[in-house]
Protein backbone atom coordinates (compact mmCIF):
# COMPACT_ATOMS: atom_id res chain seq x y z
CA UNK A 1 0.00 0.00 0.00
CA UNK A 2 1.60 3.15 -1.04
CA UNK A 3 0.33 6.65 1.15
CA UNK A 4 1.19 9.55 -0.75
CA UNK A 5 0.97 12.97 0.78
CA UNK A 6 1.85 15.26 -1.48
CA UNK A 7 0.49 15.66 -5.39
CA UNK A 8 4.16 15.67 -6.51
CA UNK A 9 4.13 12.12 -5.57
CA UNK A 10 0.56 11.71 -6.21
CA UNK A 11 1.31 12.72 -10.08
CA UNK A 12 4.45 10.69 -9.96
CA UNK A 13 2.66 6.94 -8.75
CA UNK A 14 0.03 7.69 -11.38
CA UNK A 15 2.62 8.55 -14.56
CA UNK A 16 3.80 5.10 -13.38
CA UNK A 17 0.48 3.14 -13.19
CA UNK A 18 -0.16 4.67 -16.63
CA UNK A 19 3.34 3.85 -17.90
CA UNK A 20 2.24 0.31 -17.61
CA UNK A 21 -0.98 1.17 -19.53
CA UNK A 22 -3.33 0.27 -16.70
CA UNK A 23 -6.89 2.19 -15.56
CA UNK A 24 -7.47 3.90 -12.31
CA UNK A 25 -10.57 4.14 -10.58
CA UNK A 26 -10.61 6.27 -7.46
CA UNK A 27 -12.67 6.34 -4.56
CA UNK A 28 -13.15 9.52 -3.05
CA UNK A 29 -13.79 9.88 0.87
CA UNK A 30 -12.86 11.93 4.23
CA UNK A 31 -11.95 8.71 5.62
CA UNK A 32 -13.19 6.63 9.30
CA UNK A 33 -13.91 4.40 6.57
CA UNK A 34 -16.89 1.62 7.18
CA UNK A 35 -18.63 -0.93 5.01
CA UNK A 36 -20.24 1.59 2.40
CA UNK A 37 -16.75 2.96 1.16
CA UNK A 38 -15.54 -0.32 1.39
CA UNK A 39 -18.15 -1.56 -1.31
CA UNK A 40 -17.12 0.90 -3.27
CA UNK A 41 -13.55 0.40 -3.35
CA UNK A 42 -14.42 -3.46 -4.37
CA UNK A 43 -16.49 -1.81 -6.92
CA UNK A 44 -13.83 0.07 -8.58
CA UNK A 45 -11.44 -3.58 -7.81
CA UNK A 46 -13.89 -5.59 -10.47
CA UNK A 47 -13.45 -2.40 -13.09
CA UNK A 48 -10.52 -1.03 -12.78
CA UNK A 49 -6.43 -2.23 -13.06
CA UNK A 50 -5.36 0.36 -10.30
CA UNK A 51 -7.97 1.27 -7.65
CA UNK A 52 -6.71 4.13 -5.45
CA UNK A 53 -8.35 6.47 -2.46
CA UNK A 54 -8.32 9.71 -1.47
CA UNK A 55 -8.88 10.31 2.01
CA UNK A 56 -9.21 14.23 2.99
CA UNK A 57 -11.51 15.81 5.32
CA UNK A 58 -12.17 19.16 3.09
CA UNK A 59 -12.44 22.35 4.98
CA UNK A 60 -14.34 24.23 2.03
CA UNK A 61 -17.50 21.44 2.16
CA UNK A 62 -17.90 22.28 5.98
CA UNK A 63 -19.96 25.62 7.33
CA UNK A 64 -19.06 27.75 10.63
CA UNK A 65 -20.31 25.60 13.38
CA UNK A 66 -20.24 22.16 11.47
CA UNK A 67 -18.64 19.23 12.29
CA UNK A 68 -15.11 20.07 10.68
CA UNK A 69 -12.76 19.91 13.89
CA UNK A 70 -14.42 16.99 15.37
CA UNK A 71 -15.07 15.07 12.27
CA UNK A 72 -14.00 11.20 13.02
CA UNK A 73 -10.20 10.19 11.44
CA UNK A 74 -8.77 7.23 11.82
CA UNK A 75 -5.85 6.43 8.80
CA UNK A 76 -3.74 3.74 10.64
CA UNK A 77 -7.42 1.79 10.58
CA UNK A 78 -8.35 3.37 7.20
CA UNK A 79 -5.02 1.71 5.75
CA UNK A 80 -5.77 -1.81 6.93
CA UNK A 81 -9.31 -1.45 5.44
CA UNK A 82 -8.88 0.23 2.03
CA UNK A 83 -5.49 -2.63 1.72
CA UNK A 84 -7.87 -5.61 2.12
CA UNK A 85 -10.59 -4.05 -0.05
CA UNK A 86 -7.53 -3.84 -2.78
CA UNK A 87 -6.88 -0.11 -2.76
CA UNK A 88 -3.31 -0.02 -4.14
CA UNK A 89 -2.74 3.69 -2.93
CA UNK A 90 -4.29 6.49 -0.45
CA UNK A 91 -3.68 10.14 -1.26
CA UNK A 92 -4.03 11.95 2.09
CA UNK A 93 -2.55 15.28 1.48
CA UNK A 94 -2.40 17.92 4.62
CA UNK A 95 -5.32 20.62 4.57
CA UNK A 96 -1.86 23.02 3.10
CA UNK A 97 -1.15 20.92 0.08
CA UNK A 98 -4.81 21.12 -1.45
CA UNK A 99 -5.17 24.84 -0.23
CA UNK A 100 -1.86 26.73 0.21
CA UNK A 101 -2.01 30.05 1.10
CA UNK A 102 -3.81 32.75 -1.27
CA UNK A 103 -5.93 30.03 -3.23
CA UNK A 104 -9.13 31.27 -4.03
CA UNK A 105 -10.63 29.01 -6.71
CA UNK A 106 -13.93 27.42 -6.54
CA UNK A 107 -16.50 25.63 -8.49
CA UNK A 108 -19.65 26.26 -8.53
CA UNK A 109 -22.38 24.09 -9.98
CA UNK A 110 -25.83 26.38 -10.25
CA UNK A 111 -29.10 25.20 -9.63
CA UNK A 112 -29.05 21.66 -8.35
CA UNK A 113 -27.15 23.05 -5.06
CA UNK A 114 -29.38 25.43 -4.12
CA UNK A 115 -32.20 23.28 -2.89
CA UNK A 116 -32.56 19.80 -0.27
CA UNK A 117 -28.67 19.66 1.29
CA UNK A 118 -28.07 22.71 -0.56
CA UNK A 119 -30.42 24.62 0.85
CA UNK A 120 -29.87 24.05 4.43
CA UNK A 121 -25.51 23.83 4.14
CA UNK A 122 -24.70 26.72 1.63
CA UNK A 123 -21.23 26.63 0.10
CA UNK A 124 -21.45 22.92 0.91
CA UNK A 125 -21.23 21.44 -2.91
CA UNK A 126 -19.34 24.37 -4.09
CA UNK A 127 -16.87 23.44 -1.56
CA UNK A 128 -17.67 19.30 -3.09
CA UNK A 129 -17.33 20.62 -6.24
CA UNK A 130 -13.48 22.16 -6.09
CA UNK A 131 -12.14 19.36 -4.29
CA UNK A 132 -13.76 16.50 -6.24
CA UNK A 133 -12.56 19.12 -10.17
CA UNK A 134 -8.64 18.83 -7.82
CA UNK A 135 -9.06 15.00 -7.11
CA UNK A 136 -9.90 14.34 -10.57
CA UNK A 137 -7.40 16.96 -11.88
CA UNK A 138 -4.49 15.28 -9.16
CA UNK A 139 -5.36 11.64 -10.26
CA UNK A 140 -7.28 11.79 -13.80
CA UNK A 141 -9.26 8.52 -12.75
CA UNK A 142 -10.73 6.52 -15.65
CA UNK A 143 -13.64 5.93 -13.37
CA UNK A 144 -14.79 7.53 -9.78
CA UNK A 145 -16.81 5.97 -6.78
CA UNK A 146 -19.53 7.82 -5.34
CA UNK A 147 -22.44 5.93 -2.75
CA UNK A 148 -26.27 6.97 -3.19
CA UNK A 149 -26.34 8.01 0.57
CA UNK A 150 -25.42 11.25 -0.81
CA UNK A 151 -27.54 11.04 -3.53
CA UNK A 152 -27.78 15.13 -4.38
CA UNK A 153 -23.46 14.76 -4.32
CA UNK A 154 -23.59 12.37 -6.95
CA UNK A 155 -26.39 14.29 -9.19
CA UNK A 156 -24.25 17.34 -8.67
CA UNK A 157 -20.80 15.60 -9.45
CA UNK A 158 -22.31 14.04 -12.48
CA UNK A 159 -23.59 17.39 -13.61
CA UNK A 160 -19.95 19.15 -13.09
CA UNK A 161 -18.22 16.46 -15.12
CA UNK A 162 -20.52 16.78 -17.98
CA UNK A 163 -20.35 20.46 -17.79
CA UNK A 164 -16.57 20.69 -17.35
CA UNK A 165 -15.51 18.09 -19.56
CA UNK A 166 -13.71 15.79 -17.15
CA UNK A 167 -12.53 12.81 -19.00
CA UNK A 168 -14.14 10.75 -15.86
CA UNK A 169 -16.94 8.36 -15.62
CA UNK A 170 -18.56 8.58 -12.41
CA UNK A 171 -19.75 5.70 -11.05
CA UNK A 172 -22.82 5.30 -8.39
CA UNK A 173 -22.99 2.54 -6.11
CA UNK A 174 -26.50 1.71 -3.73
CA UNK A 175 -27.04 2.61 -0.26
CA UNK A 176 -25.17 -0.13 2.13
CA UNK A 177 -27.12 -0.21 5.39
CA UNK A 178 -27.26 -1.89 9.15
CA UNK A 179 -29.60 -4.74 9.21
CA UNK A 180 -31.92 -2.95 10.64
CA UNK A 181 -32.06 -0.48 7.75
CA UNK A 182 -29.56 2.63 9.43
CA UNK A 183 -27.73 3.67 6.21
CA UNK A 184 -23.96 3.70 7.13
CA UNK A 185 -22.09 6.88 7.94
CA UNK A 186 -19.09 8.32 9.20
CA UNK A 187 -21.15 10.52 11.77
CA UNK A 188 -23.33 7.24 13.18
CA UNK A 189 -20.45 7.19 15.69
CA UNK A 190 -21.75 10.47 17.14
CA UNK A 191 -24.77 8.29 18.44
CA UNK A 192 -25.44 7.01 21.74
CA UNK A 193 -27.81 4.03 22.19
CA UNK A 194 -30.83 6.08 22.18
CA UNK A 195 -30.28 7.98 19.30
CA UNK A 196 -28.98 4.99 17.33
CA UNK A 197 -32.50 4.19 17.83
CA UNK A 198 -34.43 7.69 16.62
CA UNK A 199 -31.92 6.85 14.02
CA UNK A 200 -34.00 4.32 12.53
CA UNK A 201 -36.80 7.22 12.06
CA UNK A 202 -35.01 8.34 9.00
CA UNK A 203 -35.23 4.53 7.26
CA UNK A 204 -39.05 4.15 8.54
CA UNK A 205 -40.49 7.77 7.11
CA UNK A 206 -38.50 7.23 3.84
CA UNK A 207 -39.93 3.26 4.01
CA UNK A 208 -43.57 4.49 4.64
CA UNK A 209 -43.86 7.48 2.35
CA UNK A 210 -42.33 4.71 -0.82
CA UNK A 211 -45.30 2.35 0.71
CA UNK A 212 -47.89 5.36 0.45
CA UNK A 213 -46.85 5.76 -3.34
CA UNK A 214 -46.71 2.05 -3.86
CA UNK A 215 -50.51 1.86 -3.06
CA UNK A 216 -51.48 4.75 -5.33
CA UNK A 217 -50.71 7.99 -3.15
CA UNK A 218 -50.13 10.56 -5.26
CA UNK A 219 -50.48 13.84 -4.11
CA UNK A 220 -46.87 14.63 -2.38
CA UNK A 221 -47.88 16.72 0.28
CA UNK A 222 -49.61 13.53 1.96
CA UNK A 223 -46.50 11.70 1.55
CA UNK A 224 -44.59 14.69 2.79
CA UNK A 225 -46.68 14.72 5.75
CA UNK A 226 -46.91 11.06 6.70
CA UNK A 227 -42.92 10.85 6.38
CA UNK A 228 -42.61 13.78 8.77
CA UNK A 229 -45.02 12.54 11.45
CA UNK A 230 -43.00 9.38 11.37
CA UNK A 231 -39.56 11.01 11.88
CA UNK A 232 -41.31 13.35 14.73
CA UNK A 233 -42.92 10.24 16.36
CA UNK A 234 -39.33 9.33 17.68
CA UNK A 235 -37.14 11.06 20.63
CA UNK A 236 -34.40 13.76 19.56
CA UNK A 237 -35.29 14.09 16.35
CA UNK A 238 -35.87 17.35 14.35
CA UNK A 239 -36.70 17.88 10.60
CA UNK A 240 -33.98 19.68 8.25
CA UNK A 241 -35.96 18.59 5.39
CA UNK A 242 -38.41 16.20 3.97
CA UNK A 243 -38.59 16.09 -0.08
CA UNK A 244 -40.61 14.41 -2.25
CA UNK A 245 -38.60 15.84 -5.63
CA UNK A 246 -38.39 14.64 -9.09
CA UNK A 247 -34.88 12.38 -9.31
CA UNK A 248 -32.95 14.23 -11.99
CA UNK A 249 -33.47 17.58 -11.68
CA UNK A 250 -34.54 17.18 -7.58
CA UNK A 251 -37.35 19.68 -8.31
CA UNK A 252 -40.38 19.41 -6.03
CA UNK A 253 -43.05 17.33 -6.89
CA UNK A 254 -46.65 18.29 -6.33
CA UNK A 255 -48.32 15.41 -8.31
CA UNK A 256 -45.97 12.09 -7.65
CA UNK A 257 -44.53 10.41 -10.88
CA UNK A 258 -41.94 9.29 -13.44
CA UNK A 259 -38.40 9.05 -11.37
CA UNK A 260 -39.24 10.03 -7.57
CA UNK A 261 -36.41 11.28 -5.10
CA UNK A 262 -37.72 10.89 -0.97
CA UNK A 263 -35.08 12.12 0.44
CA UNK A 264 -34.48 13.20 4.05
CA UNK A 265 -32.30 15.31 6.57
CA UNK A 266 -32.61 14.63 10.48
CA UNK A 267 -31.50 15.78 13.39
CA UNK A 268 -31.02 13.00 16.24
CA UNK A 269 -29.56 15.26 19.08
CA UNK A 270 -26.69 17.32 18.01
CA UNK A 271 -26.27 15.33 14.62
CA UNK A 272 -27.82 15.52 11.00
CA UNK A 273 -28.10 12.24 9.01
CA UNK A 274 -29.26 11.73 5.92
CA UNK A 275 -31.09 9.56 3.78
CA UNK A 276 -32.87 8.79 0.56
CA UNK A 277 -34.61 6.41 -1.64
CA UNK A 278 -35.69 6.31 -5.41
CA UNK A 279 -38.72 5.16 -7.27
CA UNK A 280 -39.68 4.48 -10.59
CA UNK A 281 -43.87 5.52 -10.78
CA UNK A 282 -45.27 4.17 -13.67
CA UNK A 283 -48.80 4.82 -14.62
CA UNK A 284 -50.32 2.30 -10.88
CA UNK A 285 -47.24 0.42 -10.36
CA UNK A 286 -44.66 1.87 -8.11
CA UNK A 287 -40.91 0.32 -8.27
CA UNK A 288 -38.06 0.81 -5.81
CA UNK A 289 -35.17 1.97 -8.34
CA UNK A 290 -32.35 -0.07 -6.07
CA UNK A 291 -33.69 -3.23 -6.25
O1 LIG B 1 -18.73 12.03 0.18
C1 LIG B 1 -17.67 12.42 0.72
O2 LIG B 1 -17.09 11.74 1.57
C2 LIG B 1 -17.11 13.78 0.35
O3 LIG B 1 -18.12 14.71 0.12
C3 LIG B 1 -16.15 13.73 -0.85
C4 LIG B 1 -16.84 13.30 -2.12
C5 LIG B 1 -15.00 12.78 -0.54
C6 LIG B 1 -15.55 15.12 -1.09
O4 LIG B 1 -14.86 15.59 0.01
Amino acid sequence: MDLLTTIAATRQYVAGVRHQGKSIGLVPTMGYLHKGHLTLARTAREQNDVVMMSIFVNPTQFGPGEDLDRYPRDLERDQELAAAAGVEAIFTPPVAEMYPRGYSTYVQVEGLTEVLCGASRPGHFRGVATVVSKLFNIVQPDRAYFGLKDYQQAVVIKRMVRDLNFPVDIITVPTVREPDGLALSSRNKYLSPAQRRSALALYRALNLGADLIRRGERRAKTVWEAMTREILSYPETRVDYVAVCDADTLEPLLEIKGRVLLALAVWVGNTRLIDNLTLEVKDHVARPDEE
